[in-house]
């Protein structure tokens, strides 16, 4: 293809994702949004096949291809509740990426060392590889322990080891002193080869030492890392789509990783330094005891009819029993007996930034009832009953009045002000952060035990 053709259809594509961006920031233009990221994508990789710099066509259709199949496959396999280790496994391959691109412009590199490339530009052009392949490996094997962490193979608990500050900032210290020694020697394998050893470990290190609660921003940083990565990939390849769409990656997940860090009430470096939930539950309160109270499907149904306004406040467990459909049922049913329904998102509810707002507008929910923790906190206190379905942390008072609880400070949904809570669970296990939880003991408070899907439903059947 003319290389004029393909600027003119990297600009489309880049332009496609920008849209496609601003469409996901909002739940009514979401699928918009998607639909111009998968033209854009499919604009990019045709330009990129068609281009004149492309050689060997076969091996990349064939590895497309099987890309395809396995993309597809488990595209379409994968639960709601699978969708964030599904993200951090993606971020991890184009970490990896980034670093195998970066070996290859390595050994071009040295392969015409002197012929073509020398003085400033091969300074630059060494520093992008060796940049490309740190960030690439950090992302990599970060990517890896969010995964294993997401998806239960690791514990959630922060790996605590003595002085893993320093060793955080020693492996970030020696990294930079051997890209001074790399850059210097013109390029030398031994280096890039050690500082790839050290940041893989980094990245390990790195994630292993965030735990609990602290997660949500760990998957955005890693969302923007692998921008970035993208990005590195893109000046490597001199390929100025990549450069574009990484930066749209890195620049946006840096955005997230800074709403997260809001919602939590944390600066970014705390986290990344490691000290949230790092504080095991145990060393606060080991077991919450006390009395708690049930409530059967029957009585939860008799006290919502006498309810004049209802707030749900979902969490995890509902995308776990894929309870969104009767909850939709109930809420439905709710508001034709004029009964006022909305519905309490906290930020960092689930697992995945946005996951309850997605399951509910699955379910058919409509907009204007789902309302943001800052727009409903202050309802609580005049609201007859509160169903809390499958949440624990993002509810936790122990956020507020604990200062020594491993969740001290994070803004929570204050459902307990509500003059009755119904707590739908399976059993009195504490939730992702591991910490007890003082709501389930309240005055106000029952506890109505079981898969939250099959309660809600016998809770619609005695309605
Ligand atoms: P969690 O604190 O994770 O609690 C979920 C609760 O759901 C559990 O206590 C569990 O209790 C219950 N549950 C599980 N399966 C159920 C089922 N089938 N039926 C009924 N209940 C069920 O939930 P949350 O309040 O949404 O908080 C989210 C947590 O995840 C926070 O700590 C957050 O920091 C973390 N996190 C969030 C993200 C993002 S980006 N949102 C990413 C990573 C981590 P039982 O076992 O007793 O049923």
């Amino acid at each position: 293809m003319i290389q004029g053709l393909v600027t003119i259809a990297y600009i489309a594509a880049a332009i496609l994702f920008i849209l496609s961006l601003a469409g996901l920031s909002n739940q009514e233009t979401a699928k918009r949004g998607n639909i111009f990221g998968i033209v854009g994508m499919a604009i990019a990789l045709l330009a990129t096949i068609a281009s004149a710099n492309i050689q060997a066509l076969i091996y990349i259709l064939i590895a497309m291809l099987i890309g395809s199949l396995i993309g597809a496959r488990v595209a379409f396999k994968v639960e709601m509740t699978g969708m964030p280790q599904l993200v951090a496994a993606l971020h991890s391959f184009v970490g990896l990426a980034a670093v195998l691109v970066g070996y290859n412009s390595f050994l071009k590199l040295a392969g015409h060392e002197g012929e073509i490339v020398s003085g400033a530009l091969l300074t630059i052009e060494l520093t992008e590889i060796y940049l490309g392949v740190l960030i690439g490996a950090v992302t990599f094997t970060g990517s890896i322990v969010a995964f294993g962490k997401l998806h239960g193979i690791i514990k959630s608990k922060a790996l605590s080891l003595p002085g893993k500050h320093w060793i955080n900032l020693s492996a970030i210290v020696v990294s930079f002193v051997l890209m001074g020694f790399f850059i210097n020697a013109g390029g030398s394998m031994i280096f890039l080869a050690v500082m790839t050893a050290i940041s893989l470990l980094l990245g390990l290190h790195l994630v292993a030492s965030i735990g609990g609660a602290d997660m949500p921003v760990v998957i955005s940083m890693l969302n923007s890392y692998s921008g970035w990565a993208t990005a590195a990939a893109g000046f490597m390849l001199s390929n100025d789509l990549l450069i574009v769409t990484g930066a749209l990656v890195g620049s946006s997940g840096a955005i997230l990783s800074y709403i997260m860090c809001r919602a939590m009430n944390r600066s970014f470096l705390s986290v990344i330094a490691g000290g949230f939930g790092n504080k095991s539950a145990s060393a606060a309160k080991d077991e919450e005891t006390g009395e708690y109270r049930e409530m059967s499907p029957e009585d939860v149904a008799e006290q919502l009819k006498q309810s004049r306004s209802v707030i749900i406040a979902p969490g995890y467990g509902m995308a776990v029993a894929q309870a969104q459909y009767p909850v939709a049922d109930i809420t439905r049913k709710l508001r034709d007996m004029g009964i006022n329904v909305r519905f309490a998102i906290h930020p960092v509810a689930g697992r995945l930034p946005g996951h309850m707002n997605v399951l509910l507008a699955e379910a058919k929910v409509p907009y204007d009832i789902v309302l943001e923790m800052d727009e409903i906190n202050e309802e609580f206190p005049e609201t007859d009953t509160v169903l809390v379905i499958g949440a624990n942390d993002t509810v936790n008072p122990s956020a507020k009045d604990d200062p020594t609880s491993p969740i001290a400070g994070m803004p929570v949904l204050e459902v307990w002000k509500a003059q009755t809570v119904v707590v739908f669970k399976r059993s009195m296990n504490a939730g992702y952060a591991g910490v007890p939880n003082p709501l389930f003991y309240k005055d106000n408070t029952f506890m109505c035990f079981g898969d939250a899907r099959a309660t809600i439903e016998k809770i619609l059947k005695a309605m």
